[in-house]
């Protein structure tokens, strides 16, 4: 009953031009968006063309970020009004390497969601934990306490609407994923958690994504468990084919 949503997160890594290219190769063999959500989050300076190629195709779009206030005297930030009015859909918050080089913080990713609710769009919230808080056993209350902060003010319908992202940091990018069952253990936290701070029904409704490493070849395992109902994907996201084998991981 919760749709599935692979995303792609293309990082710091196309230009306009390349952008452009990446939708006209897939976006005629995307799955219907009530099948399988495909989404690509991509730079703020890539947003314009990827709107613009994606346009009456079932591609959807993503912001990799943005400030929560809507204007104002914040040199560099960029507005979550403008976000929608540009027809962005998505906004992925919280991501480990903001987090990691930008200092952004539990407080801020939660004023970030409240701003993208306000503005009609929809947060992706990224949480994980470290190798260190893995192996010392502190990953389930570390996930849980991130994702606690980041929903706080928020109401039961939104928290329904929105999409949570389990993000390993130790899997980022390493080629290192965490089994199916270790991903699925976290992501049943994740749902408990929802269930706990509101109630069954929108714990039931949340999506609960995977990150780290996912590819054409492990997708589909993970995909089969049963709280993960996508995945936010860096590098096999880079790729037409890979993004378009990821999207019909059901085929
Ligand atoms: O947000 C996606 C991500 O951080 C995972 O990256 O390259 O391991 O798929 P990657």
């Amino acid at each position: 009953m919760r749709t599935p949503i692979i995303a792609g997160n293309w990082k710091m890594n196309k230009n306009p031009k390349e952008t452009t290219e990446f939708v006209n190769a897939v976006k005629d063999q995307l799955p219907e968006s009530s099948e399988v959500e495909a989404v690509i989050g991509a730079p703020a300076v890539d947003l314009q063309a990827l709107l613009d190629a994606a346009k009456g195709s079932n591609l959807k779009v993503a912001a990799e970020n943005c400030y929560f206030e809507d204007e104002g005297a914040f040199t560099g930030e960029t507005s979550p009004k403008v976000l929608s009015e540009m027809g962005v859909d998505y906004v992925i918050i919280g991501h480990s390497e903001r987090r990691q080089y930008f200092k952004e913080t539990d407080e801020d990713i939660n004023k970030k969601a409240k701003a993208i609710f306000a503005n009609n769009m929809l947060p992706i919230i990224c949480c994980g934990e470290t190798l260190e808080q893995r192996e010392a056993g502190q990953t389930n209350d570390w996930v849980s306490g991130q994702i606690t902060n980041a929903l706080k003010g928020l109401s039961a319908q939104q928290v329904a609407s929105l999409v949570i992202a389990y993000e390993p940091i130790w899997a980022i990018g390493t080629g290192k994923t965490a089994t199916s069952d270790q991903a699925q253990e976290v992501c049943q936290v994740l749902r408990e958690t929802v269930a706990k701070l509101y109630d069954q029904t929108t714990a039931d409704k949340v999506r609960i994504q995977y990150g780290g490493s996912v590819k054409p070849a492990n997708v589909k395992e993970l995909m089969g468990k049963e709280d993960i109902d996508g995945g936010l994907v860096g590098g096999a996201s880079l790729v037409p084919d890979s993004f378009l084998e990821l999207v019909h991981f059901n085929a």
